[in-house]
């Protein structure tokens, strides 16, 4: 899995760079760099290329695709760190960009990675109709604003110090997290101009994987090593987050967790042997220590 993860991620830095150099120069280009670059795992981007197989999506346009998604999620971790937010000094294992570069640089370079990645999608060199780049566009608009991440992140901090219910967590953890998975399996089906239908099937595996995700990543600020995760860790119970752990106990959402992998691999079955890959993506993030 990790050398498939660190192709993935080189090819996207790759085409990212090169992105950008071809653009003029700014001052904010340094800290978006920094939000960027600074690691990551890329598993959206693996997740695309997962779907993109099951499809025969050409590889470079899923990289394409990828790193606008990865250019939302780079801006997503910014202004979650940030003070008003999540208030965390420290990101895959450095200075959070707030604290590298100041807080209206990092709200700024956040916002910049934001819209770089419609420049992405609407660019000349990704080779698909116009309409189709139109759709994705479309779809990762909604993901990303106060239907997606945004709102989920509005909750996630109207949450705090709450006791909230289990449908309102994870509905909660599918927007702020799990719209951006859902936009990462619907690309291929938008690409193959398939039914309204097909593309929400494959959201709703999105949202899911989304979860199953997030949930993954409570599981380590609960029990992980903040060296290896690359950020503090068994801040979420300081914080008073509301996560199924602080509901239902860790043991529970260990069940929660593998049923959730047990649904997405009963939707993907039919797929047969080309859906592998995306089964063992699915057990790398459950098991992830990172
Ligand atoms: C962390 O995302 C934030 C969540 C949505 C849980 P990742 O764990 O994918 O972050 P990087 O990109 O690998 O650092
Ligand atoms: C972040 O969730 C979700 C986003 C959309 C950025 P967390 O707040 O749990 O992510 P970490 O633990 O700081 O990486
Ligand atoms: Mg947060
Ligand atoms: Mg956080
Ligand atoms: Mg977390």
């Amino acid at each position: 899995m990790q050398k498939e993860l660190n192709k993935i991620a080189k090819d996207t830095n790759l085409f990212l760079k090169k992105f950008i150099n071809k653009q003029k120069k700014s001052e904010l280009i340094i800290p978006m760099q920094y939000g960027l670059f600074s690691g990551g795992k890329k598993i959206r981007s693996k997740i695309l290329i997962d779907v993109g197989s099951l499809f025969e999506i050409n590889y470079k346009s899923l990289i394409m695709i990828g790193s606008a998604v990865e250019c939302i999620h780079a801006y997503s971790l910014i202004h979650d760190d940030l003070p008003c937010m999540d208030n965390d000094s420290i990101r895959r294992g450095k200075p959070s960009t707030h604290i590298k570069f100041g807080e209206s640089t990092a709200v700024l370079a956040g916002n910049s990675l934001l819209t770089m990645a419609f420049e992405i999608l609407s660019n000349k060199n990704l080779k698909i109709s116009e309409k189709n780049k139109n759709d994705l566009i479309n779809k990762i608009s909604e993901c990303s604003g106060h239907l997606g991440i945004a709102g989920g992140q509005y909750l996630d901090l109207t949450y705090e110090h709450k006791k909230v219910s289990q449908i309102k967590i994870t509905q909660m953890e599918i927007k702020k997290t799990g719209k951006l998975f859902s936009f990462c399996c619907a690309a291929p089906l938008i690409l193959k101009n398939k039914s309204k239908i097909e593309i929400k099937r494959f959201e709703d595996i999105g949202a899911d994987i989304g979860l199953l995700f997030q949930v993954a990543d409570d599981l380590i600020d609960y029990k992980g090593n903040s060296k290896i995760a690359g950020k503090k860790t068994g801040k979420d119970k300081i914080k008073g987050k509301a996560t199924l752990i602080s509901l239902l106990g860790y043991k529970n959402t260990i069940n929660y967790a593998n049923n959730l992998i047990f649904k997405i691999n009963n939707k993907v079955k039919k797929y047969g042997s080309r859906s592998h890959n995306l089964s063992k993506t699915l057990n790398y993030i459950l098991n992830r220590s990172k």
